[in-house]
C-alpha cells in the first residue's frame, strides 16, 4: 500500500503513531510532579526496561506534558562518555534563564545563575568536559566548593527556591541513567534527598536499563525510598493490538483478526518490534485488509530490518570476546542464565570470563537479574546472535 501513508515508526526515540498502554504511568508521573510542585512529598520516578520497550518516547511525552502544565523541564541523555555535570549545566542554564524572566522569581533565578557560574568554574578541574556560557559572575561560597556532591545540592537548592517563587517546578528528564558514573549518581541522589527534605520543587524523571535500581542502591542505600522504579515492559495483548490497529484505522485500513494475532505473537508485544512489523505489513499488503499472508511476507523483511538496525547497532560495538560471550548465552536460550553455565559453554572458568561479562554490563548489553544470573537487555537478542553467528565456528 501507499508507502507515503505508512503510519508506523520504528526507530530509536521515534514517537509512535499511537502511544499504547502507558496511560497509568503518565498519570503517576503527572501526579508526582504536581505534588512536588506544591511542596508535597512524592517520589521521583525512574522507569526501567529493556531495549526498545519505549522508555525514550515515553520520557519525551512526559516532558511535553510537564511543559504543558507549566513546569520548567530539562532533557538530558546520559551518554557513556560525558559527565553528568557537563550534561546538566547547559540545560539548567536555559531553565534558569527562562525563570529569570519571571517578575516574582527573577532575582532568585539570577542568584541560581550565579550559583551555576560558581559550580561550573569550581568543577571544571575535575570535569573538563563542562562547557557552558555563563551569564553572571559567581557568588563566592555558592555552589563553588569543587566537590560535586556539595555543589550540586547547593545549585539545585537555589534553582528550587527560584522555581518555588514562580509557582512552578524544575524537572530533570534524564535518559540512559544507568550510564552515569556511580559517584555522580550518588551526588545526584544526595542532592535530591536534600531537596525533598526541604520540600523544594525539583524532580527527576529518569529512564534506564534494568540494572538501574541496583546501581542507584549501591550508590546510596536510601535511593529505594526516594524513587519509584516502575517497569516499562512489553505491551499487554490489548495494548499491542491498539498500537497496530489504531494508526491503520486512521488511514481506513483494517487487519484480519488472525493477522493481528500473528503480529502480537511474533513481536511478543515489544513496541519496537510492533512498529517494525506494522511498517512491513503495510508494505507487503497490496490492498486492505491486511491478511495472514501479508504478515507472513512481512515477518521476513521485518526481521531483516531489525537485524540491520536495532540489533546490528549493538552488535557492532562489541569486541570479539564479547560477541563470543553473547553467542554462548544465545546457545543456552533466551535466559536468564547462570554465569557458570555460560562459562561452561565457552569451555572457560567463570573467573576468566568475568571481565568480559563486566564490560558487557557496562555497555548495557546484559544485566544481572539476581546474583550470578545474566540476562540480555535486548529482547530476542539470543535469536539474533544465532542468526549472525550461525553454526559452531564461534567456539574455536
Ligand atoms: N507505547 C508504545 N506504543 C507503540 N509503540 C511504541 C510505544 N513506545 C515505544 N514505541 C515505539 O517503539 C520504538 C522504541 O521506542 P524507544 O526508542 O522509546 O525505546 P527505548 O526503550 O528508549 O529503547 P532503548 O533502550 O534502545 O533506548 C519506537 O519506534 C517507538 O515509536
Ligand atoms: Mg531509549
Amino acid at each position: 500500500m501507499d508507502p507515503i501513508r505508512n503510519p508506523y515508526a520504528p526507530g530509536a526515540g521515534t514517537p509512535p503513531p499511537e502511544l499504547a498502554g502507558r496511560d497509568e504511568l503518565r498519570e503517576l508521573v503527572k501526579i508526582a510532579l504536581a505534588r512536588i510542585r506544591i511542596g508535597r512529598p512524592a517520589k521521583s520516578v525512574l522507569m526501567v526496561g529493556l531495549r526498545g520497550v519505549g522508555k525514550t518516547v515515553l520520557l519525551d511525552r512526559l516532558r511535553d506534558e510537564a511543559e504543558g502544565a507549566g513546569i520548567q523541564t530539562m532533557r538530558i541523555e546520559a551518554p557513556e562518555a560525558r559527565s553528568l555535570p557537563a550534561m546538566l549545566a547547559p540545560e539548567l542554564r536555559q531553565a534558569l534563564l527562562r525563570l529569570s524572566r519571571s517578575k516574582r522569581a527573577g532575582d532568585l533565578a539570577r542568584r541560581a545563575l550565579r550559583g551555576l557560574a560558581g559550580f561550573v568554574r569550581a568543577l571544571k578541574m575535575s570535569y573538563g568536559d563542562i562547557e557552558v556560557g555563563l551569564d553572571y559572575q559567581p557568588e563566592p561560597g555558592l555552589a563553588d566548593n569543587g566537590d560535586l556532591e556539595h555543589d550540586l545540592q547547593a545549585l539545585l537548592e537555589v534553582a528550587g527556591e527560584a522555581a518555588a517563587k514562580a509557582d512552578t517546578a524544575v524537572a530533570m528528564f534524564i535518559d540512559e541513567l544507568q550510564y552515569v558514573a556511580e559517584a555522580q549518581l550518588a551526588a545526584l541522589i544526595t542532592a535530591l534527598h536534600r531537596i525533598a527534605q526541604r520540600q523544594l520543587p525539583v524532580a527527576l524523571v529518569g529512564a534506564g536499563l534494568p540494572q538501574l535500581p541496583g546501581r542507584m542502591g549501591r550508590a546510596r542505600s536510601y535511593a529505594e525510598r526516594l524513587f519509584d522504579f516502575p517497569t516499562i515492559g512489553p505491551l499487554a495483548v490489548e495494548d499491542a493490538r491498539a498500537a497496530i490497529v489504531k494508526p491503520a484505522a486512521r488511514e481506513n485500513v483494517e487487519f484480519e483478526a488472525a493477522a493481528l494475532e500473528r503480529i502480537t505473537q511474533a513481536t511478543q508485544g515489544y513496541p519496537y518490534f510492533l512498529q517494525e512489523w506494522g511498517k512491513h505489513c503495510w508494505a507487503a499488503a497490496e490492498t486492505p485488509p491486511i491478511t495472514v499472508a501479508d504478515v507472513e511476507a512481512a515477518s521476513a523483511t521485518a526481521i531483516a530490518a531489525l537485524d540491520e538496525g536495532f540489533f546490528r547497532v549493538r552488535f557492532d560495538r562489541l569486541t570479539p570476546s564479547e560477541k563470543r560471550y553473547l553467542r554462548a548465552m544465545a546457545e543456552l536460550g533466551p535466559g536468564p542464565h547462570r554465569s557458570g553455565d555460560i562459562a561452561r559453554e565457552l569451555s572457560r572458568e567463570v573467573q576468566s570470563v568475568a571481565p568480559t561479562r563486566s564490560n558487557l554490563i557496562a555497555k548495557g548489553m546484559i544485566w544481572s537479574a539476581s546474583h550470578g544470573d545474566t540476562a540480555f537487555t535486548v529482547p530476542m537478542f539470543d535469536a539474533f546472535m544465532t542468526r549472525i553467528m550461525p553454526g559452531e565456528d564461534w567456539r574455536s
